[in-house]
C-alpha cells in the first residue's frame, strides 16, 4: 500500500531531501512549508520526476493551519502513515541580545510547530494503530548553542525530550516516534549562519566533512522504515562523529 507522508518545511534543504527520497520509495508525500513558492517548487520537481506529491502552504507554529493541512492529506488519502517534523528556524545571538519576541518566535516554530503537528497527526494515525513521526533535533540541543542563539538550542533540547514523551504515549497504538539530532548539514539555514565556510567545523568533525542532506535523508527513510520497527523514543546523531554519547 502506497504510503501517505507529510513533511513540513519540505521547501528545501533537508526537508526537502526527506520528501524527495520518501517518494523515490513510492511514498505520496504532501510537503508543507511557510514558503508557498518552495513547497510548490519542491513537490513539481518529485513529479516531474515520476514520483507522487502535494503541497500545502502551512505556518507549524499556528494551530489552524496545521488543522486544515492535516484534514485536507487524511481526506484526500484516508490516512497518514508519516510525520516527519522539520521545519525549523534558526538564530545567531549571544544570550543577552536574545529579544523576547525572537524567543517567542524560534520555540513557536522548531518546538510548538513539532506538538501542534504531532497532536494533530496522531487522531489520525490512532484508529488505525500504525504510524511513524520522526522529529528533527540537533547536536546543538545536546551541548548547547556553540554557533546558534540559546533559544534555538533550548528549542532542540525540548524537541528531543518531546519526542520521548510523545513516544511513550503513542507506543500503545503501535506509533514509533523518533527523532534526529544533525551536526553541521549543508544547507541554506547553515549557510546564513557560516557564510559557507565550514573550514573551522572541519577539525572537531571526526569524518572530516560537514553533513550533506542526503546523510539525514537516509536515516529518515530508516526510521520510516517496518525495519525500524522496534525503535521508539530514540535521538540518532547524525554528525560525522562531532558528539558522541
Ligand atoms: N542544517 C543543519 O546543519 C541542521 C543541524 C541540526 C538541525 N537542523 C534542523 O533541520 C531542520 C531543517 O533545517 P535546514 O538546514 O534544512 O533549514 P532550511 O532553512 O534550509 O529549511 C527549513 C525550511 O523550513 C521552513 N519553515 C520555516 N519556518 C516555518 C514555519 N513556521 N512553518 C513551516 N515551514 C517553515 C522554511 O521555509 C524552509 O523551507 C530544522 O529543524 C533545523 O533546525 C539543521
Amino acid at each position: 500500500m502506497t504510503q501517505i507522508a507529510a513533511v513540513t518545511g519540505a521547501g528545501s534543504g533537508i526537508g526537502r531531501a526527506i520528501a524527495e527520497a520518501l517518494a523515490a520509495e513510492g511514498a505520496h508525500v504532501s510537503l508543507w512549508d511557510v514558503q508557498e513558492t518552495a513547497a510548490r517548487d519542491a513537490a513539481e520537481a518529485i513529479r516531474r520526476n515520476g514520483g507522487a506529491a502535494s503541497h500545502a502552504t502551512v505556518d507549524v507554529s499556528a494551530a489552524g493551519p496545521v488543522r486544515a493541512a492535516v484534514d485536507q492529506v487524511a481526506g484526500a488519502h484516508g490516512r497518514i502513515d508519516i510525520l516527519v517534523n522539520n521545519a525549523g528556524i534558526c538564530r545567531v545571538a549571544p544570550i543577552a541580545a536574545i529579544s523576547e519576541s525572537d524567543w517567542d518566535l524560534v520555540l513557536a516554530v522548531n518546538l510548538k510547530g513539532t506538538f501542534l503537528c504531532s497532536q494533530a497527526v496522531m487522531e489520525v494515525m490512532k484508529p488505525r494503530r500504525r504510524g511513524k513521526i520522526i522529529n528533527m533535533g540537533s547536536v546543538s540541543g545536546k551541548v548547547g548553542g556553540i554557533a546558534v542563539g540559546a533559544h534555538y538550542s533550548a528549542s532542540k533540547a525540548a524537541v528531543m525530550c518531546l519526542t520521548k514523551s510523545l513516544a511513550r504515549e503513542l507506543a500503545p497504538f503501535n506509533i514509533n516516534v523518533n527523532a534526529i539530532a544533525p551536526g553541521v548539514i549543508a544547507t541554506d539555514m547553515t549557510q546564513a549562519i557560516t557564510g559557507g565556510d565550514f573550514d573551522r567545523y572541519l577539525a572537531t568533525i571526526p569524518l572530516g566533512r560537514v553533513g550533506s542532506v542526503r546523510d539525514v535523508a537516509e536515516v529518515a527513510l530508516f526510521l520510516c522504515s517496518e525495519r525500524a520497527g522496534y525503535l521508539t523514543g530514540e535521538i540518532i546523531d547524525v554528525n560525522g562523529g562531532q558528539f558522541m554519547d
